[in-house]
């Protein structure tokens, strides 16, 4: 069964083949899904016929979203940390272990739940491919369990038992990790994709984190790294040196941080979400692109430091604090994240990817940044099939 999507006044396509600008994008344009995948793309006027047509009337078509970094195993809510941190507390990693204590005494089904509004909320957002990490169990027990919820809703999960050091912990650091990347790691692994490290002020150093990444490795799971956050640290450069798929936050970077990353093939992924809401201050992304880094946008959900499952929100933060220009950012966004989480099958629509794209009730993916705070996600179709339709 074939299906016709026609009267598209801008399609982004993300196909560098194209030969079309970052976005590959088309006028005018139509393409036709098949069994969940993309089988053709063009000019409305050259469409070959199908067994339906749907005529989106002048609306847009983008890739869905790839948010690349989210962390959607927990319970409870932060949000007096997040109004005393706007009326002048900094943000610390030591706000973690109440996420953790809630995380603990939650049931499966309740954070099953949370999952599951978190996905949907997503999907509203056009998301279409989301990873998610545990973090928020920090224990052998509490850790394999958010795994192994996590796995029901995304191919994309990551083991992060290295999120802080628990209090039980906080006078054996040592002991700690010695039990991530050792047993917690063993009991992980067959329910994880990825390994993450919270390289940062707080968390762990680059001794520990790069001891952890390696157990993971060895153990057959894909690192990548929370780098840079709070503080310049060696996060970044532990990143490029183990060859993570992508070193995430990069809110401090010197120099030589961005060198390393434009000779690597370590995505920067940024997170305007979190500095938004720690008031940090935000990366410069135009150094980045300038440099030749492949970048990347994600929401970063947490109910710490971003809590937010809208990836034009981000977008938007991105262009107007980032310097992103609404291209780079919307490329970030979509074929940033593909990267980032190093899938093929997703990211671009051209023949043979998964037919994964958001119907914008806007004449141009433009619209997400000028139009901020505005709901333009009219529909979000995933493998050709729609999950989210707009009822305005
Ligand atoms: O990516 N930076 C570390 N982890 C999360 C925040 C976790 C939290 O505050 O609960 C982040 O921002
Ligand atoms: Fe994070």
């Amino acid at each position: 069964m074939t299906t016709l999507y026609t009267g598209i006044s801008s399609l982004v396509t993300n196909n560098p083949e194209l030969e079309a600008g970052l976005l590959g994008e088309l006028e005018r344009a139509a393409f036709i899904e098949q069994d969940g995948q993309i089988v053709w793309v063009g000019s409305a006027n050259d469409a070959p016929e199908a067994d339906t047509e749907v005529n989106l009337d002048g609306k847009s078509v983008i890739p869905g979203f790839v948010d690349s970094h989210a962390h959607l195993v927990f319970a409870g809510d932060r949000s007096q940390e997040f109004e005393a941190r706007l009326s002048g507390i900094e943000y610390s990693a030591a706000g973690i272990m109440t996420t953790v204590n809630a995380t603990r005494q939650a049931t499966d089904e309740e954070l099953d739940e949370n999952i599951a509004t978190r996905a949907i909320e997503m999907y509203r957002s056009g998301i279409t491919t989301f990873e998610t990490k545990s973090g928020y169990g920090l224990s052998v027990e509490d850790e394999l369990r958010s795994l192994k919820l996590a796995v029901q809703h995304t191919e994309d999960v990551t083991f992060m038992g290295a999120h802080v050091v628990p209090e039980e912990f906080k006078n054996d650091k040592a002991a700690y990790v010695s039990l991530v990347k050792g047993e917690m790691l063993e009991a992980c692994a067959p329910y994880s994709r990825w390994i993450d490290v919270f390289c940062d002020e707080g968390a762990f150093d680059y001794d520990e984190s790069k001891a952890i990444l390696e157990a993971g490795i060895a153990q057959g799971l894909l690192p990548r790294i929370h780098a840079n956050q709070l503080a310049q640290g060696r996060g970044v450069e532990l990143a490029v040196e183990l060859g993570c798929a992508s070193a995430d936050h990069c809110t401090h970077l010197s120099a030589k941080d961005i060198e390393l990353l434009a000779l690597s093939n370590t995505v920067a992924t940024l997170l305007p979400g979190a500095e938004f809401s720690t008031r940090a201050e935000y990366p410069d992304a135009k150094r980045l692109w300038d440099s030749g880094v492949t970048v990347a946008l994600a929401t970063d959900c947490n109910p710490g430091s971003s809590y937010t499952t809208s990836m034009p929100f981000c977008i938007a933060v991105a262009v107007r604090d980032m310097h992103f220009t609404p291209e780079q950012a919307l490329w970030s966004a979509t074929m940033g994240g593909a990267k980032a989480l190093q899938r093929e099958d997703v990211g671009m629509l051209a023949v043979g990817k998964s037919a994964d794209f958001v119907i914008l009730d806007a004449p141009s993916f433009r619209h997400i940044a000028y139009r901020p705070g505005v709901d333009l996600i009219q529909e979000t179709v995933i493998s050709g099939t729609s999950i989210y339709r707009s009822n305005k």
